[in-house]
C-alpha cells in the first residue's frame, strides 16, 4: 500500500471518531476489562507456589517437531488427554489455533456454517479456508437449522462454528441444541472456550459433559485462563493431522517451557478455584440487577455486560468521563463490532466489589442520560 493511501485511511478513521492509540495501562483504576476473570494471572499467592518450583527455560527456541516438545508441554498434553478423554494439542495462542485449524481442515469444497458473531480468528481462518461460509444471526438456532436443512445435501463436509460465551455481548450459546442439531445434521462442530475457561472450570463443554460431541473444542487461554497459548481438544486422528499438516503449528516457535509449567501448574489446580467461581457468579448477578433498576438495558446474561451506545463519539465520551472517574473501560467500535453499535464493554472479574459496581453504575446513568457527547 502506497503512503498516500495508508494515511488517507487513518484520516479516515479519526473523522469517525475511531482511530486507534495504544495507551498505557493506569493501575491506579478500577479495572472493568480484564479478561482475567478469576484473576488467576494475577494471583499472588499462586505465582509464590509456582516460582517456588519453577526453573525454567524462557525460551523453547525451536518449533513443535524439533526441540518444542520439551516435557512441560508433553505432561501439558497427557494431563489434557487424561482431563477431557480426548487428545489434547497446545497451539501458541487462540487465534492461531482457531485460524489454523478451520484453514487446516476446511477447504473449497467444504461449507462453514457460523454464528454471524463469532472472533476475527475465525473468520481469519475461514477466508484462508477457500470454503464457501454463511453466516446464521447470533445464537438464531431456528436460522441455523434453515441453513442446515437448505444445504445438508449439496455438501459433503460442512462444520458449524460457535464461541460458548461472546466476548463483546456476554451472551452464552445453547450448546445442549448445538449438538442436537449435529446429531441430525451430522456436521462437525468447533467451539470456541475463550470466555468461558476458568469461569466455568475446564469449561462449558467439560462441565455439561459433551466434551466427545465436539470435534474441534478450542481453549485459548489469555482470558480466564490467567496465561497464553491454547489448548485444542480433538481426537488422536486430527491430532495427527494437526501435527502434519497446521502451518502455524509446526512453523512457529513453541511458547517457552514457563508459560506451559503455569499452563499445566493452573489446569491442576482449576478444581480448587470454585470460590473465586462462585464470587464472579454473584457480582454479574448483582451487576445486572443493579442496571435493571437503573433502566440501563444490556442483552449480556454473563460477566461480560456490554452497554451499547451507538454513537462512537458518544460512546468514548462516556468511556472517558468513567475513566477520570476512575474506572478502567473502554469504548468498542466497528470493526470489532457491528457499525452503529459501538458500546462499552465491562468484563467483571472476581476481585470486584459490589460497591465499586454500584457506584459505577450511578456514574454510568448520570453520563448516558448527559446531553453532552464531549
Ligand atoms: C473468542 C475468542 N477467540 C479467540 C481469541 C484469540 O485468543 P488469543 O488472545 O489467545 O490469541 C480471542 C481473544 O481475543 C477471543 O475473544
Amino acid at each position: 500500500m502506497k503512503e498516500e493511501a495508508i494515511k488517507r485511511v487513518l484520516t479516515e478513521l479519526k473523522a469517525q471518531n475511531n482511530f486507534r492509540k495504544l495507551t498505557p495501562l493506569n493501575k491506579t483504576l478500577i479495572n472493568l476489562s480484564s479478561n482475567d476473570y478469576i484473576e488467576l494471572g494475577n494471583d499472588e499467592n499462586l505465582k509464590k507456589q509456582f516460582f517456588q518450583k519453577a526453573q525454567l527455560k524462557l525460551s523453547s527456541s525451536s518449533s513443535r517437531l524439533m526441540n518444542g516438545s520439551y516435557d512441560e508441554v508433553i505432561r501439558l498434553e497427557k494431563r489434557l488427554q487424561e482431563i477431557y478423554g480426548k487428545e489434547g494439542v497446545v497451539f501458541n495462542s487462540g487465534f492461531s489455533a482457531n485460524s489454523s485449524i478451520i484453514k487446516t481442515f476446511y477447504n473449497k469444497n467444504s461449507l462453514i456454517i457460523t454464528d454471524q458473531f463469532n472472533h476475527a480468528s475465525i473468520y481469519d481462518g475461514i477466508k484462508a479456508s477457500g470454503a464457501k461460509f454463511v453466516r446464521y444471526h447470533h445464537l438464531d438456532m431456528n436460522h441455523l437449522e434453515e441453513i442446515l436443512k437448505k444445504n445438508r445435501e449439496k455438501y459433503d463436509d460442512i462444520v458449524v462454528i460457535s464461541e460458548t460465551i461472546y466476548s463483546m455481548d456476554g451472551t452464552i450459546c445453547d450448546l445442549h441444541q448445538l449438538v442436537q442439531l449435529k446429531k441430525q445434521y451430522h456436521f462437525d462442530l468447533m467451539i470456541d472456550e475463550a470466555h468461558s475457561y476458568g469461569v466455568y472450570g475446564y469449561g462449558l463443554a467439560h462441565k455439561l459433559n459433551l466434551v466427545d460431541k465436539i470435534d474441534f473444542l478450542i481453549i485459548p487461554l489469555g482470558k480466564g485462563g490467567g496465561s497464553v497459548g491454547a489448548y485444542v481438544i480433538t481426537t488422536p486422528l486430527f491430532k495427527d493431522y494437526i501435527i502434519n499438516k497446521s502451518y502455524e503449528f509446526i512453523y512457529s516457535t513453541a511458547n517457552p517451557p514457563i508459560n506451559n509449567a503455569w499452563n499445566l501448574f493452573l489446569l491442576e489446580k482449576m478444581p480448587t478455584f470454585s470460590e473465586q467461581r462462585k464470587k464472579l457468579q454473584e457480582l454479574s448477578k448483582f451487576f445486572l440487577e443493579i442496571l435493571e433498576k437503573h433502566q440501563i438495558h444490556t442483552n449480556s446474561k454473563s460477566h461480560i455486560i456490554s452497554i451499547i451506545i451507538g454513537d462512537n463519539q458518544k460512546a468514548t465520551f462516556v468511556a472517558e468521563q468513567l475513566k477520570q472517574n476512575g474506572f478502567q473501560i473502554y469504548a468498542i467500535k466497528e470493526p470489532t463490532v457491528p457499525k452503529n453499535t459501538s458500546r462499552l464493554r465491562i468484563s467483571l472479574n472476581s476481585t470486584l466489589q459490589k460497591e465499586e459496581l454500584l457506584h459505577f453504575t450511578q456514574l454510568l446513568s448520570k453520563k448516558l442520560n448527559s446531553k453532552e457527547k464531549k
